[in-house]
């Protein structure tokens, strides 16, 4: 695990937005494909928008990245609350890129179809091969959850590599890729800023055997090696 904290949010974004560059590079160099799984919420948000910029849209082989999502709420296409939108309006259709590249979540079916077929879209792109995407950007809740692994769900329990249907009281239901899905990726690069961050990264980050990953679900995750984390001065702040 390798932590880099930025004074400025325009840094961090630069500096991820740089480091994605060199994923992608590695990954063409070796398979010629890109494999990137984007994050949902407001984070990304500027960095999506950077990615497609004149900044980085020539440095990024786009036409061999392949777009898939680590969450996703069980609502119809082109709902203001789907990840997949934030993501076309800020990345994928100023780069104009083509839906054959972007594997979205298909919420036509129950949650559970949905999250099945999302898994077998995923391994048919991988050949039925062992899953493993080049990176994978994660983004962090007050909470400590990640994708939508939220605390003291029994979904953080799954061993298996897949995607899961999500419940959660009173909210849209939502389909997630598990934990040991998340792992086997080359590099997990976690964003994270603000100072309303700031408890959730010191419990997901501190060296404490008795914090636990159920109560703060990305510290499953934190410490693989190949796990990056950006940080802003005010989300590390209690560290
Ligand atoms: C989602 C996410 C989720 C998100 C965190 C942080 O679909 O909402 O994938 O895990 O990354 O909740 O959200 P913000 O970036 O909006 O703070």
């Amino acid at each position: 695990m390798e932590i880099s904290i930025y004074k400025e949010t325009g840094q961090l974004f630069y500096a991820l937005a740089e480091y994605i560059q060199k994923s992608a590079e590695k990954a063409m160099a070796r398979r010629n494909q890109f494999n990137f799984v984007l994050a949902g919420g407001n984070s990304p948000k500027k960095l999506y928008k950077l990615l497609a910029s004149e900044d980085f849209r020539n440095k990024i082989n786009w036409d061999k990245t392949f777009f898939f999502f680590g969450d996703e709420r069980f609502v119809p296409e082109n709902h203001s609350q789907r990840n997949s939108k934030m993501a076309k309006e800020n990345l994928l259709n100023p780069l104009k890129i083509p839906r054959s590249r972007i594997y979205e979540v298909d919420t036509s079916g129950t949650p559970e179809e949905a999250a099945g077929q999302y898994m077998k879209t995923i391994s048919g792109h991988f050949r039925n091969k062992p899953v493993r995407f080049d990176c994978i950007l994660l983004g962090l809740g007050k909470d400590a959850h990640t994708a939508s692994l939220f605390p003291g769900s029994p979904v953080l329990e799954e061993t298996e590599a897949t995607v899961r249907p999500v419940f959660l009281k009173g909210k849209i239901p939502r389909i997630t890729m598990t934990f040991p899905l998340i792992s086997q990726a080359r590099q997990i690069v976690f964003l994270v800023f603000g100072r309303e961050k700031a408890d959730a990264v010191l419990h997901v980050l501190e060296n404490n055997t008795e914090t636990s990953g159920t109560a703060f679900p990305a510290r499953l995750i934190s410490g693989d090696k190949n796990v990056k984390w950006f940080l802003d001065r005010e989300a590390a702040s209690k560290l």
